[in-house]
């Protein structure tokens, strides 16, 4: 075992939250509260992980599970248990394995990352770095002409398919982000930089990781024509370019053959839209709490988004996922897998990749176990009876 999978090992670390005190003893505030934190009051960040609770188990006991189906089909793919890795920003900050540590992980895992247009790594080397299926997640940060580049670089690399994520007219409010200055400390004046500065140098082993790694890498992903690769902003002003609207995503499907998921579903009349659009699955998030606050839930969103949609694409959902009992819950109420954000990323700022694949073991031998407590031998098999909802869920 190396060093790096032994910092993560049990009895350390036994559930993913114990990752999380790690990330936060290894990062500087600012990028451990990007990694942490969610929008204004983080009500819907809370409600997220509270709201699994409100779901209960009905077990069938006394029933012989020696061997349990963990695969999934997802978006054509074979996955070895249903969670893919969410795309997570700015991951070269957190650890430089960074995105590319992260999709090694998941290949090892025999499951899938999505990459995030907001990424450090080249695509090109996230697609090589996985033995696993790699997406992209697009923002049309940049303008068409980057837009139109990476789509072609994400077709010849051979990505699964395309992420197109709607729920970001602007960024949300991120207190934590602004209190932390982590608009000055990537911004180009020093000066600015000065007061947020003891939270960088509180953390020598993180700091030398980053220099190590050549510092503030660029957003190698957004390149702008006859400019090169653009440079890492802050989230807000990252977000603020990255607005998609259904009439971009007509424009995205012209240039893109292969399939398109739609992530930010919250509604059923956003989900009939996106399906009319042509999706070929939908991602039931609110963003991880960090955009709109104050919006349900996603694991609450879901059986209206299951209804609406009976079957015709495929329905993903993330959010507040921390358990393998979670993963199970999401996939009774109709999800067809769920997408880890958090879960992963506190694993990969506490110890690079191991940590990642910690955080997939964790999760992976927990839904094995699940699924023999509750006397079910696949995941093909969870259906609603193997839960309660409260019965205003309906
Ligand atoms: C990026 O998408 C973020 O939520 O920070």
């Amino acid at each position: 075992m190396s060093r790096k999978s032994r910092a993560v090992a049990s009895p350390r670390v036994v559930s993913v939250m114990d990752l999380r005190p790690l990330a936060r003893r290894r990062l500087p505030k600012a990028v451990f509260d990007y990694l942490d934190g969610g929008a204004d009051g983080e009500v819907t960040l809370r409600e997220n992980c509270r709201v699994f609770d409100d779901v209960t188990f009905r077990p069938r006991h006394a029933v012989a599970v020696p061997e349990c189906d963990l695969r999934t089909r997802v978006l054509g793919f074979d996955v070895s248990f249903p969670a893919l890795l969410a795309p997570v920003g700015y991951s070269r900050l957190m650890h430089p394995d960074g995105e590319a540590g992260a999709a090694r992980a998941a290949g090892a895992a025999g499951t899938a990352y999505i990459l995030s247009t907001l990424s450090g790594h080249r695509l090109e080397d996230v697609k090589a770095a996985s033995s696993g299926p790699v997406c992209y997640q697009l923002y049309l940060m940049g303008g068409r002409e980057a837009s139109e580049a990476v789509i072609e670089r994400a077709r010849v690399a051979g990505c699964a398919a395309l992420v197109v994520t709607i729920d970001t007219a602007v960024a949300g409010m991120r207190e934590r982000d602004f209190r932390n200055g982590m608009k000055e400390l990537m911004g180009d004046s020093v000066l600015a930089k000065i007061p947020f500065l003891p939270q960088v140098l509180s953390r020598p082993a993180w700091l030398a990781g980053f220099l190590l790694d050549g510092g503030l890498s660029k957003l190698s992903n957004v390149v702008i024509p006859g400019k090169g690769p653009m440079e890492l902003i802050d989230v807000s002003a990252a977000l603020a370019a990255a607005a998609v609207t259904w009439n971009d995503l007509r424009w995205i499907r012209n240039l893109w053959p292969g399939l398109i998921v739609i992530k930010g579903v919250l509604t059923a009349d956003d989900a009939r839209r996106a399906i009319d659009e042509g999706a070929a699955a939908i991602v039931v998030s609110n963003h991880g709490g960090r955009q709109l606050d104050g919006v349900p839930a996603s694991l609450r969103a879901l059986p209206e988004i299951v209804a609406a949609v009976n079957g015709r694409v495929e329905i993903l959902m993330d959010g507040g996922i921390r358990r393998g009992a979670d993963i199970i819950k999401a996939i009774c109420l109709g999800a067809r897998a769920v997408l880890c954000g958090r879960a992963y990323a506190y694993g990969l700022a506490a110890a690079g990749q191991a940590g990642v694949a910690r955080a997939i073991q964790i999760l992976r031998t927990d839904v094995e176990r699940t699924l023999k407590l509750l006397g079910c031998p696949s995941i093909a098999m969870l259906d609603r009876s193997y839960i309660d909802v409260p019965a205003t869920w309906g």
